[in-house]
């Protein structure tokens, strides 16, 4: 496979990069081989010898070839419910609409009519990795694992753990020893799925959050975690409520019980993450762990900003995530916008002239720039995978934007933008309709 047509991305966090014509060699494992620019002596040559042998997949004007989107936080069984129940807040929400839905994937045909049709609008929408919550039953979330080797997404599946009877319903809750034997079942399970001979799918220990699991839970998880060496997911500090709970039940941050449990580890993935004292942002820098960042979920349910500059600037990993259904929209473009939004609203007004401090949080803007690279780079690094930019030794997850796609909403007119107002309209009004190609690891999964 071989791609030829201008490019943009962002290797360097708030910086990016732009070829006019840039030509992206994939090797048959998925991998790209090289990244060449006219300045190279042989991309002529080498162009018009693939496009001789057919090879070479040439983008139109008004195209432009974008490394795919990494989603670091969706629950998957959510997808029916997106868009219901937002002006609720979280526990009420999750107690009349999340719980009860969830509970429906104890069948797992009812998992097998709603998961393709979110793996589908994902890919669609440009994500080439997702990180999913599943549910806490073990045939429905395999069969999520399945569904995204199938249509060739790269998956990180959780089955949900949730065993604490004062905060479960009793309609959707495990036990304990339960729970751990199915997660182990479950680790083995995905890791040994017919296809998944690359690891394009990958199980993760989910501890729903601190409320739904015993200490006993989360210490078994935390076994299994350095055992199998496997990713962590969990909700970390999501709400007022969520932060008030862990004090009152262990005195301490979210960040402190789960590192003290064995499960803030280098493959963990902090959803949220709202209200980190500067020892918790520490501990997350020493473990190597990663943030997904959900601002619209956040404006929903944290009742608090999210300290997403103090993140980047401390170097923290972290990436985007859309946190579907605690947001209803399934796009990660969409969540770019929404992370520069989160911060210009928590900003104070010292750009505008207005005194410091009158309100919000001084120089807390995060730039469209810093967005999409957490969007891409970051998501890959909070996962462990060589994916998010262009380069030798990274795996070929791509999207093709098209301004001049049927109902585009992306008006480009010549001569009228510099490379950086033309990424800056990409990453703003980017929609599916523009979206014609995705690749992941070399395999076409979406073409129109
Ligand atoms: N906290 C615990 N469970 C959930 C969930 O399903 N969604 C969100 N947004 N927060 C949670
Ligand atoms: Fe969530």
């Amino acid at each position: 496979l071989a791609v030829r047509g201008a490019l943009f991305h962002c290797p360097v966090k708030g910086d990016f990069e732009h070829h006019e014509d840039a030509l992206v060699l994939v090797g048959a494992d998925g991998q790209i081989e090289s990244v060449l620019t006219q300045a190279d002596p042989e991309f002529a040559a080498l162009s018009d010898t693939l496009a001789a042998a057919g090879k070479l997949t040439q983008l139109a004007p008004g195209q432009y070839l974008m490394p795919g989107m990494v989603d670091l936080h969706v629950h998957a069984p959510q997808w029916p419910q997106a868009g219901k129940g937002l002006d609720l807040p979280l526990y009420d929400w999750l107690q009349d609409y999340t719980f009860p839905l969830e509970a429906r994937f104890e069948d797992e045909s009812f998992a097998r009519s709603v998961y393709p049709h979110l793996v589908n609008a994902l890919l669609a929408n440009g994500t080439t990795s997702a990180v999913y919550f599943a549910t806490v039953h073990n045939p429905a979330s395999v069969a999520l694992a399945e569904i995204c080797l199938e249509q060739g997404q790269r998956g990180y599946v959780g089955k949900v753990n949730m065993d604490d009877p004062s905060q479960c319903p009793p309609y959707y809750i495990e036990t304990t020893e339960q729970g751990l034997a199915d997660t182990e079942a479950f680790i083995q399970q995905v890791r040994a799925l017919p296809g998944n001979e690359q690891g394009l799918v990958n199980p993760v220990i989910t501890p729903r959050f601190v409320p739904s699991c015993t200490a006993d839970m989360l210490k078994g998880l935390g076994k299994l975690a350095q055992r199998y060496h496997c990713h962590v997911q969990t909700h970390c500090s999501e709400s007022d409520w969520a932060r008030d709970y862990s004090q009152e039940h262990y005195g301490q941050t979210d960040v402190a019980i789960y590192r003290d449990m064995g499960l803030l580890t280098s493959r963990t993935i902090l959803a949220h993450s709202i209200f980190l004292t500067d020892e918790d942002m520490a501990a997350i820098r020493d473990a190597n762990a990663a943030i997904a960042h959900c601002p619209l979920s956040n404006m929903y349910f944290a009742n608090a900003a999210m300290k997403t500059r103090e993140v980047l600037d401390r170097d923290l990993q972290v990436g985007l995530g859309t946190d579907l259904a605690g947001a209803p929209i399934p796009s990660v473009f969409h969540t770019c916008l929404d992370a520069v939004n989160h911060s210009r609203v928590r900003e104070d007004g010292t750009d505008t002239h207005r005194p410091a401090g009158e309100r919000g949080e001084a120089g807390s803007r995060v730039s469209f720039l810093e967005a999409y690279w957490m969007a891409t780079v970051g998501g890959g690094l909070a996962i462990d995978a060589r994916v998010g930019l262009f380069a030798p030794g990274y795996a070929f997850d791509a999207l093709v934007v098209d301004a001049n796609a049927p109902d585009s909403d992306l008006y480009l007119p010549e001569g009228m933008d510099s490379p950086r107002d033309l990424l800056e309209k990409l990453i703003c009004l980017t929609r599916r309709a523009n979206i014609r190609t995705v690749w992941v690891q070399g395999r076409q999964v979406i073409n129109k």
